[in-house]
């Protein structure tokens, strides 16, 4: 058995602080290459084009980003003697981190992670006395640090609630890719999963594909066999076959924004899983960090849902799939209705219907933790 506590690294500092280095997913499972982001461009390029993805991962990339920005900033500040460290260049740093939040906000809708984190990254700027943009950069990193630390601490929490629904020697049914790479810790749907191989239970993965960029297959193949976990991979179509033939014990998937009444936006092709599980009486499960949950929005029908360039459909890898002028309709993801879902675990716990008093409940426990 391969070490399944050490994840890889997807996100980390350069070594001066002014730049973020990460894993680019979309060389996965071929290539392992890291890249380096230093400008909001280059954030937010990684960001839409899915170098670094999932929910939990991308508040997390935005928040240190806005961070590195901002230590080049205040170092600039400091060696250029014309505009020199004070409160002035404290305050055009808090315009500046406006500025990078508002375009960062917008590079993926869906998840409410990103805004989230965001907001949180803008209040810090906003409360800061007025000091040096020194001062300012500091908080800042501090803020961000605080972002992906608390990230890899939840999702350790909601292994340890979720372990509790596996069995040694059982199956899980799960779509898309929440786990290590998709956030700052062991994930989220894929938590328990590590939590299991850790206690010495075996538990194997069936994991969908994923159509049409392939995260199933790509990432969570790869993070789960690198960490010497049975994993099976099956086409998206084969999913309500596998619930006839050989019914895995439940479904875990993540999510990316939860409404207010338990109904959840996550990738593309959940609801179908959904809608099979719930045909063959298989539980059906979302893990997700109490950041997802977004009491604001009321029901799924408010999610704002992202759309994809044609091409990832009509042309995916660089291979023509489709006649090259065929109109293609590609939402990034999809909503499954409250009522089909058996549990939401956080790390507050395993939440259950009716899901607007229990994740209200979830969400005040987290804010006065
Ligand atoms: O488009 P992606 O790859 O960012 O979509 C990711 C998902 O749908 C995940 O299931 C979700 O973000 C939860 S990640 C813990």
């Amino acid at each position: 058995m391969k070490d399944a506590t050490q994840p890889p690294e997807t996100i980390r500092w350069t070594a001066d602080g002014g730049g973020l280095v990460i894993l680019d997913q979309t060389r996965l499972p071929d290539d392992r290459i890291e890249l380096e982001l230093r400008s909001v461009e280059d954030i937010e390029e990684a960001i839409c084009s899915l170098r670094v993805r999932g929910a939990p991962l991308i508040g997390i990339t935005a928040a240190l980003g806005v961070a590195a920005l901002a230590h080049q900033f205040a170092v600039r500040s400091q060696s250029e003697p014309r505009v020199p460290d004070g409160p002035a260049a404290a305050a055009n740093l808090q315009t500046e981190v406006q500025s990078w939040c508002e375009r960062l906000t917008r590079a993926r809708p869906t998840a409410v992670n990103l805004a989230w984190a965001l907001e949180r990254m803008l209040s810090t700027a906003r409360k800061q006395p007025v000091g040096t943009a020194r001062e300012l950069a500091e908080s800042l990193r501090r803020e961000a640090d605080e972002i992906h630390a608390e990230d890899r601490r939840m999702c350790r929490r909601i292994g340890e609630h979720a372990v509790q629904l596996l069995r040694d020697g059982g199956s899980v049914l799960t779509h898309c890719n929440a786990g290590s790479l998709a956030t700052g810790g062991i994930g989220t749907a894929l938590a328990p999963v590590y939590v299991a191989a850790e206690r010495g239970l075996r538990v194997r993965v069936f994991a969908d594909e994923t159509r049409p960029l392939l995260q199933g297959s790509r990432l969570t193949a790869w993070e789960l066999g690198q960490a010497g976990i049975d994993v099976t991979v099956l086409t998206d179509g084969a999913a309500a076959m596998l619930m006839s033939e050989d019914p895995p014990d439940m479904v875990l998937v993540g999510s990316d924004r939860i409404a207010a009444n338990g109904d959840v936006a996550n990738k593309v092709g959940t609801f179908a899983v959904a809608l099979a599980a719930h045909h063959h009486s298989v539980p059906f499960y979302v893990l997700a960090p109490t950041t997802t949950v977004d009491l604001n929005t009321p029901d799924g029908k408010h999610i704002p849902i992202e759309h994809r360039a044609p091409d990832e459909v009509r042309a995916g890898f660089g291979k023509l799939t489709a006649p090259p002028d065929v109109d293609v309709w590609s939402p990034a993801f999809d909503v499954t209705p409250a009522s089909l879902i058996d549990g939401i675990v956080t790390e507050q716990g395993i939440h259950r219907p009716p899901y607007e008093t229990s994740l209200r409940a979830a969400v005040e426990e987290a804010r006065r933790a």
